[in-house]
Formats: C-alpha cells, structure tokens, sequence
C-alpha cells in the first residue's frame, strides 16, 4: 500500500479516511468515515486511537456533522453545533486533546458567529485542517528534540503505540525512535504488548518492523526481567494528559513501568506535544479515568473467553505517573526537565 499505509487518517475531497486501527496487524483497510455517529463509534471502539490523533480526527468530525446541515437559521446550527461537540467530548476522557481540539473549533466559531452558516462551515474544516497540519509539525519539532537524549546503541522500552498511528506526523514517543533510528541505525527497541487490547504487539510491532527497525515484542510481565540484565537503556512512552506539576496519564500499565525504571535507576522520559498538556489541573489525581467494558480482559478480542464469564473485572484504561518518576518531558517546546511545576509553566507559556 506505499506511502498511504503509513497515514493515520486523511481527508481528501471532502471525506474524511481512516485507517481501521481495530484490524492491524492483519489486515490494513481504509474506511471512510460518513458522519458524526461513525466518527464517534471509530473513536470509542478504537478504531481511530492514540491522544493526538483523537483530537484531530474529531476536530474533521465536526465538520461532517454540520456540512449538510440546510436551514438558514443561525440558532439551529449553533445547537447542532455544539450537540455534535458534547456528542465527541463523551466518547473516550482520558485524552486532553479530545477536548483541546473541539474548543478550538468552537473558539473560531462562537468568534465569527455573525458570519453566514455556509461561512462558518469552511471556517470549521479549515480549522480542522490546521489542526491536523500543525499536529504534523508538532512530531517534528519532537521527535529533534528528543533526539538529544538518545546514544547510538541505545536499548530503548516502549509502551502502548506512540507512533505514526497515535498522531499526524511520526508521532510522539515513537517519533523519537523513528529519528534516533534515522541518526544512528542501531537503536534497539523492545515493544511492551500492552494488554489488555495489545496495541504494543498489533500497532508498535508492526509499525517498526514495517520501517526496518529492530523491534523485540515482550509481554509487559517481561520488562523487569530485561531491566536487570542492563537491556534497557532508556523507556519513552508518551501522554494521555499532563497536569501542572507533571503527573502524567497515558496507557494502563505506564505507571508499573515507571516503578521498574525508578528501581533500576533508568531514565524514563514522556514525550507529547502542548496539546496535551492540562495546565487546569494542579495534579495528575484529577485526572478522569476511562474505565473499559470487563469484556476486553475476560476474552480476546470478544472472541475466545479467557476467563470465567461471571468473573468481576478491574479495566482503566489508564493510570497516572507521578512526576517524580519522570527523568525529563519531551514537547515541541523543547526537553522540561525537573522542577517539572515550574518548567512546565514557563515552556508552555513560551509556545
Ligand atoms: O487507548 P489508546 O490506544 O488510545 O491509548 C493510547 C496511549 O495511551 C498512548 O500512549 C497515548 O495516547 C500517547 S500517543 C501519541
């Protein structure tokens, strides 16, 4: 499939592909996503993931649930406006740049409100577009510099899937790799399946091995083991949501491997871009939860049950690391080290 298998989404003539996320590693298909029920049901199902990429993605949804909208009352649309906005904002919490994306889009509307509808329209898809190319830049801008705490011969531990999946660009984390790679050719990287949905061993695997990287897929139980034997030499993961003093959510699991690299004194470095920074909040406790049907961890993929069906099931799909197991943050800002408070405000007041 070339060059368009390495692209999350796209929109091209006015409609809006996504490449099915639910279905990799073994099958690559495009769909085309109609309208605001489908783009809601591809990002609570998964099909469309990764903090960044949400953001994106719905900021296009919300054209498609206004572009065929016929009346000319002005109040109407505003309400269908911003139904289709509450509608998004409730498909998945964790992510803050879910919700950083549609207040965007809603800025430039309520902003130009006198405008025609038909106006108001473009200005939402070229706002969409902004997002979208920005977002682009934004994995850039990270992934040179991050690049800086990267050594030739580095073993490298990576969670969930940061890559070109989760994002525009070439993501965040993985965008990191992807340059450290480019850089010096001998990077080592071993990829945390990431139960209980794997995107570690269907998306991160597959995205690696597909650019010529060495990836080692590991069962998550299996990073303590490499840590002691001195594989890794540093862990990037990226972000869900960041809060003002730096405690950071992203996926389930993050947290443990934090926890490993504290014992094992390895660097254990965030990257994300702004916009997924939440500076309203003072502290990761406040950061809301997914939680996720028992159905993901009682069987794979709804298919093959696992467990007893009566079982009781524990299923966030994230947790929080506090700051204090955080070496450094990676952003399109440049590198926050600690005291995370205090840097964090003044990088993200300078962008
Ligand atoms: O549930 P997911 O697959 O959307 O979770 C994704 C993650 O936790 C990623 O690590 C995070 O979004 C950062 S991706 C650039």
């Amino acid at each position: 499939m070339g060059m368009s298998a390495q692209r999350s989404i796209y929109f091209r003539g006015g409609r809006l592909y996504y490449l099915d996320q639910r279905q990799l590693p073994l099958r690559e298909i495009y769909r085309e996503c109609e309208n605001l029920n489908q783009g809601y049901r591809a990002i609570k199902g998964l099909g469309v993931r990764g903090a960044p990429l949400i953001g994106v993605f719905a900021a296009y949804c919300v054209y498609l649930a206004v572009k065929d909208f016929k009346s000319v009352k002005k109040d109407k649309f505003l309400k269908r406006f911003d139904k289709a906005l509450d509608y998004l904002k409730s498909s998945r919490p964790t992510a803050v740049n879910l919700f950083w994306a549609l207040e965007r889009i809603s800025r430039v509307v309520y902003a130009h409100s006198n405008l025609h509808i038909n106006r108001l329209k473009r200005l939402i898809l070229k706002e969409a577009r902004s997002i979208h190319r920005e977002d682009v830049g934004l994995c850039l801008k990270m992934a040179r510099a991050g690049l800086k705490l990267i050594k030739s011969g580095d073993g490298i531990l990576t969670h969930c899937n940061t890559g070109f999946l989760a994002a525009s660009g070439n993501g965040t984390a993985l965008a990191v790799i992807y340059e450290a790679h480019r850089a010096y050719r001998d990077i080592k990287v071993f990829a945390d399946e990431t139960r209980p949905l794997l995107q570690g061993a269907r998306l991160t695997a597959w995205e690696l091995v597909k650019r010529g990287i060495d990836v080692t897929l590991i069962s998550d139980n299996m990073a303590a083991s490499l840590m002691r034997q001195k594989k890794i030499d540093k862990i990037f993961v990226g972000a869900d949501r960041i809060a003002a003093n730096g405690d950071t959510a992203n996926k389930i699991g993050t947290y443990g491997v934090a926890v490993l690299a504290g014992y094992h004194k390895i660097p254990f470095y965030v990257v994300a871009p702004s916009s997924t920074f939440d500076l309203s909040l003072s502290t990761g406790n406040d950061i809301p939860i997914e939680q996720r049907p028992s159905g993901e961890v009682k069987t794979v993929f709804n298919r093959v049950r696992i467990a007893p069906a009566k079982v009781k099931v524990y299923n966030p799909a994230f947790d929080v690391t506090p700051y204090r197991l955080i070496s450094a943050i990676v952003t399109d800002g440049g590198i926050i080290f600690p005291p995370f408070r205090k840097n964090i405000k003044t990088t993200m007041g300078r962008i």
